[in-house]
């Protein structure tokens, strides 16, 4: 094995759009690699402290975390690029949709197939970066990714992952196991 130094690198990295108001009611989206899932009902945000969404989370107390699917990456992408500081019609400029969420202070986006609303519960100042919990207080998906049984079908999502090494975006493939089951053989 060859030592390559160190570096943030995990593959794959998640892709999710963090979804605020900013101070004169528009809508704010800023992409996340760095956070997700860390209880079942608390998400973690990792975000540098300059972003347009963290004087929005602390003014409005609540987010939407969203899975983007293929068809919205190149709006999802331009979400990562520039921030809401600079560039008032940030969301605007992308022709997406948006409605506002019916559980907390927050966009959700029409094209996200599946939103988490979420209310922010702690904000983490630490010496290794700046750290936002939310609570997660519903959960909304198109009918579109549902499947017979009600169920999200990830498949549906076309979701798409962050290849940190080359800044690639990859498309979720197929499925290739089951968890708690595909490992069975070897109890
Ligand atoms: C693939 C990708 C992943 C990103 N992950 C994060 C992240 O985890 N944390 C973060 O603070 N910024 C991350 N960014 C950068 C922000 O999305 C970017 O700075 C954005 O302009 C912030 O928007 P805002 O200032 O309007 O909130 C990422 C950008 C891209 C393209």
């Amino acid at each position: 094995m060859k030592s390559l130094g160190i570096h943030p690198w995990l593959f794959p990295q998640p892709v999710y759009m963090i979804g605020t108001y900013n101070d004169d009611d528009t809508v704010n989206q800023m992409m996340m690699a760095w956070g997700g899932i860390v209880d079942y009902k608390m998400v973690a945000l990792n975000i540098a402290a300059d972003h347009q969404t963290c004087a929005n989370l602390r003014r409005r107390k609540a987010f939407t975390l969203a899975v983007p699917g293929v068809d919205t990456l190149e709006a999802s992408d331009y979400f990562g690029m520039v921030s809401g500081r600079n560039v008032p019609d940030k969301f605007e400029r992308t022709g997406l949709h948006v409605v506002k969420s019916d559980k907390v202070d927050a966009p959700i986006v029409s094209e996200y197939p599946v939103t988490l609303e979420c209310v922010l519960v702690e904000e983490q100042q630490q010496p290794y970066g700046l750290r936002f919990l939310g609570e997660i207080v519903d959960v909304k998906a198109d009918e579109r990714v549902l499947d017979g049984q009600g169920k999200i079908d990830a498949e549906k999502l076309h979701a798409f992952v962050f290849d940190v090494f080359k800044n690639g975006y990859y498309e979720v493939g197929g499925m290739c196991g089951n968890a708690w089951k595909s490992g069975g053989k070897f109890k």
